[in-house]
């Protein structure tokens, strides 16, 4: 008789025995895995664990905040918020657009940063993560370094030697929709549970070609207005995942009396389970017109907005 409240009670038991009187640290991302496995072992072990969230740059806009307010203010979790932006653009710039070199990059970053965390807090033996079952399954497609964030289907493949610490990943078992009762269960804000999943790299998936400050800061403006479009039309809650991606193509507008040459923006939206297999939102045209106009007149940068239709497979998710 499955019940999330007894697999509440199994998982601090499990947690206890494994940690026993250990330090943990466990990296926030801003997304739902992390957050549930976060106050999870808090509730098993108290003190002994220390979350850390690293702030790379690459998040979507205000999150960071919202992020630290929720874990510092709401819940009192000892909180290490690292900014590291300036560390992790610098290193990207050096991969230029291969996409496997910036989540190799992103993987390598957020060892060396939790590692400096951990040697700052006097070591700590353990790292959390909230690894999923999908991401466990989805491994054979590892491609590339931890990207430690904590949910990350390429962080499956385990960590590198040189990170001594043990894993503690107690959402092993779960699916998605399963986090989300877990998470209301041990009572996060609806505002939470019921957020999208965000990526570990981030932004830097959602920005094919070079990444640098300037678009990211343009992908951040487009995607903010998507989804307050989103929401007004109450479509948050029926959409599994959406966001904007930045194309590195150019093309010719109008604008009054000027041409302009401006980066594409591409929308994106899936309705899915588990995030395996999904597809393409049907919205009406109305809301896509809306929203990219919307976007065209308010985002220096862009001058063309344009639709995903494609379903997973053939395609993934995320474009990188
Ligand atoms: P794809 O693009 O593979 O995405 O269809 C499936 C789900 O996984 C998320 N995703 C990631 N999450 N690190 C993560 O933590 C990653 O490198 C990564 N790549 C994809 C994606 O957002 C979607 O929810």
């Amino acid at each position: 008789d499955w019940s999330m409240s007894a697999y509440r009670a199994e998982m601090i038991k499990k947690i206890r025995d494994q940690v026993g009187t250990g330090r943990v640290i466990c990296g926030l991302s801003g997304g739902v895995d992390s957050a549930v496995a976060a106050v999870l072992i808090h509730e098993a072990i108290g003190d002994q664990l220390t979350c850390v969230f690293v702030d790379h740059g690459l998040m979507r806009m205000n999150e960071a905040d919202e992020v630290v307010r929720l874990f510092r203010d709401h819940y009192n979790i000892p909180l290490v918020h690292v900014e590291a932006e300036e560390l992790f653009l610098a290193e990207l710039a050096k991969c230029g657009a291969d996409p496997e070199a910036k989540r190799k990059t992103i993987g390598r970053l957020f060892i060396d940063v939790f590692d400096a965390e951990a040697a700052k807090l006097g070591g700590a033996d353990f790292l959390a993560q909230g690894t999923l079952y999908p991401d466990v399954i989805e491994s054979v497609s590892f491609s590339g370094g931890p990207s430690v964030t904590i949910k990350s289907h390429h962080n499956v493949g385990g960590l590198p030697e040189r990170m001594k610490m043990k894993l503690v990943e107690p959402l092993r078992e779960l699916f998605k929709d399963e986090v989300r009762v877990l998470g209301r269960e041990l009572g996060l804000p609806e505002a939470f549970v019921g957020r999208h999943p965000f990526p570990g790299p981030g932004l830097a998936i959602r920005c094919p070609g070079e990444i640098t400050k300037e678009k990211l800061d343009i992908l951040r403006k487009a995607d903010a207005i998507y989804l307050e479009e989103i929401r007004k039309a109450g479509l948050y809650d029926v959409i599994w995942q959406a966001f904007a991606v930045l194309l590195p193509v150019r093309t010719v507008g109008v604008m009054g009396d000027y041409r302009t040459y401006d980066h594409v923006c591409a929308l994106r939206a899936v309705t899915s389970v588990d995030g395996m297999t999904a597809d393409f939102y049907p919205y009406d045209m109305a809301f896509l017109g809306r929203t990219a106009t919307r976007i065209i007149n308010e985002v220096k940068g862009i001058n063309r907005v344009v639709y995903d239709v494609t379903s997973k497979p053939p395609g993934t998710i995320e474009w990188e």
